[in-house]
């Protein structure tokens, strides 16, 4: 090793130790007779001390180095000065003397400081993502993915589980995305497609006896990027025979636990984790992934609304609509009248850009007996105000918002609104980590454009045992067995447990518009392999993007992903997607055709 120290390693114990030190210049001080640099690598800084008059040859040397110089330096530990300790740093009790610094390799000007935490333009980081790697809180979130993915082999290899790889050239798995093809040299005009999910090869592994099942697969999915979303990236992939929902939850919850718990430095807020049904999530927080950091939920308040003389609630009920009520605490305390306008104002302006017609309010006083201010209180007489604050628990000082509409059409708002109060109010601690599961999702959801049902998780969920009656009456009203995991807003797992008989396969492929030809040309080999013995099974696939992101307090995923696409699904450092070398197309019996 060119290295007989980490530069996080050395403390006052190794004081007199001749030791070798290699990495990075962090910074280099030339204060005359004296070069001071920090010297980093992976592990931490070390100062390195340089003085002229004791070694005249390694001060010359070291006053030429730059930043990010990848330098080797002996020396000798030395408890720092009195008074130069520095008690933020590991190593700050020491500093290494150098007899010798040898530069392994100059460096250019880096294209941003490494060696500060600030904001960078986000192209220029994905450019020189080497660089970019190099800073401390990108290696920080990477080693944390690391130790994420270590404690889930070691947990799932403690319970039984094998780690299974399956084929990237594979045929189409569809997820609900695009997929990425990919052309066969040796089958002119076929292709293979890029798995969405190892969906399909997991389920084949239950009938192939494995039992315990899964994989940190690489999964592609052609489709609008956002801050979640990556055209390509990892689930934690599993899969178990012989289990009901209640194991597969337990075992997610109990991993998940531990990984907070044990692996990163956030407060698990909830456990047991809240189970939600679909349908109540939506109606109380607009969304099937809530944020459960805080609570804001909305309270259908229909019943009391249309005995107000606000014709607008009237109509809206008459339609077969709802009208909803969001008690924000404290929303209302402190604020003047023209900072309470402006506050629902841009809430309003928020809410009608989710598809809302309006939004009507009203603000307690900050004390009892106070005047209630707001656009609902000359529609409320007082009795029924009074109802209504019984209802939703209001206390002095709250802002109480209403909407009205189809139910469907409110949830975005509510949703909305929701995320914006909870930033407003500041309820939305990073440090806090809050799980829930989704369970009981109808199985299908109806495609309006295409007037057929689409299932709502995928092709192979199973309906609920009782629901299955259902899928010949009235397919909207069956549920599946799927199950949700979400964690601060987002959606963090989704699973089911699957369906593992050939008829039932075959009726949902009917529902949802798959013709039984394209159905086996797609999917025969898994109908065929139902015949076989196909253990009853089930799964469940984390997002390891998106849980290390929210482990790691970061605003997207391309935080703690090494090397990311773009917004744009391109890698701006290699330069990828580019053309291909016409003899290679030739090969691929491929022909460009330009855009008109
Ligand atoms: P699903 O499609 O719900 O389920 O995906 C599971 C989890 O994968 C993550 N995820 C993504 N992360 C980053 N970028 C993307 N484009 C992206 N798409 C999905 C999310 C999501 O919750 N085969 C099923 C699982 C199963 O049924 O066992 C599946 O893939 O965190």
């Amino acid at each position: 090793m060119l290295k007989t120290h980490t530069c996080g390693e050395l403390r006052p114990e190794h004081t007199g130790q001749a030791v070798t030190l290699a990495g990075w210049v962090h910074t280099q001080r030339n204060q005359g007779g004296l070069i001071f640099i920090d010297l980093r690598d992976r592990w931490g800084l070390t100062q390195i001390t340089i003085d002229q008059a004791a070694t005249p040859a390694v001060h010359e040397a070291a006053s030429d180095v730059r930043n990010e110089y990848v330098i080797q330096v002996q020396g000798i530990v030395h408890p720092r000065p009195a008074g130069m300790v520095n008690a933020n740093l590991p190593t700050g009790a020491i500093e290494v003397q150098a007899t010798a610094l040898t530069v392994l390799n100059p460096a250019r000007v880096p294209p941003f400081y490494i060696n500060r935490d600030e904001k960078v333009d986000e192209a220029l980081r994905m450019k020189y993502r080497y660089m970019d790697l190099r800073r401390q809180h990108m290696q920080r979130n990477i080693v944390l993915r690391h130790r994420v993915i270590k404690y889930i082999r070691d947990y799932l290899d403690a319970q039984g589980f094998v780690e299974i790889e399956t084929p990237i050239l594979f045929k189409t798995t569809p997820e609900g995305a695009r997929d990425y093809l990919v052309p066969s040299r040796v089958h002119p005009g076929k292709f293979y497609a890029l798995p969405q999910s190892p969906q399909q090869l997991k389920q084949l592994l239950m009938v192939a006896g494995y039992e315990r099942y899964f994989q940190i697969a690489r999964c592609f999915r052609d489709e609008d990027q956002r801050g979640d979303r990556q055209p390509e990236f990892t689930q934690l992939d599993m899969e178990m025979s012989f289990v009901e929902r209640e194991d597969v939850l337990n075992l997610v919850e109990d991993l998940m636990t531990g990984i907070v718990e044990e692996v990163s430095d956030r407060q698990l807020l909830t456990r047991p984790f809240p189970r939600l049904l679909q349908r109540d999530a939506m109606e109380k927080y607009g969304s099937d992934k809530p944020d459960m950091r805080y609570d804001l939920a909305w309270a259908d308040i229909s019943a009391v609304a249309t005995r107000s003389s606000f014709g607008v609630f009237q109509s809206a009920v008459k339609d077969g609509g709802k009208v909803k009520a969001l008690r924000v605490p404290g929303g209302a305390a402190g604020l003047n009248n023209s900072q309470l306008r402006k506050l629902v104002e841009e809430l309003e302006a928020l809410a009608k850009e989710n598809g809302a017609k309006g939004l009507s309010w009203l603000a307690l006083a900050g004390e009892a007996g106070g005047e209630v201010r707001g656009t609902m209180a000359k529609f409320f007489p007082e009795e029924l105000q009074a109802e209504l604050f019984g209802l939703l628990g209001t206390e002095a000082g709250d802002l109480v918002l209403f909407l009205a509409g189809p139910a469907q059409a409110l949830y975005p708002v509510q949703d909305a609104l929701r995320r914006n109060l909870a930033e407003r109010l500041e309820l939305t601690d990073p440090a806090q980590i809050a799980f829930a599961w989704i369970i009981d999702f109808p199985l299908f959801e109806w495609n309006e454009d295409e007037h057929r049902w689409d299932p709502s998780h995928h092709l192979f969920t199973s309906p609920m045992p009782e629901d299955i009656p259902l899928l010949d009456t009235d397919p909207g009203q069956a549920r599946g067995q799927q199950y949700d995991l979400c964690c601060n807003g987002y959606e963090i797992a989704g699973g089911s447990i699957r369906i593992h008989q050939r008829e039932i396969q075959e009726k949902i492929f009917g529902l949802i518009g798959l013709d039984v030809e394209v159905a086996r040309e797609r999917f025969g080999h898994m109908l065929e392999a139902f015949e076989y013995g196909t253990p009853p099974h089930g799964g469940i696939a984390p997002g390891i993007d998106r849980l290390v992101m929210l482990l790691a307090g970061e605003p997207n995923i391309r935080e703690v992903i090494a090397f990311p696409k773009t917004q744009q699904a391109a890698d701006l450092m290699a330069g990828a997607p580019s053309e291909a070398e016409p003899g290679q197309l030739h090969d691929l019996h491929i022909r460009v055709v330009e855009k008109q």
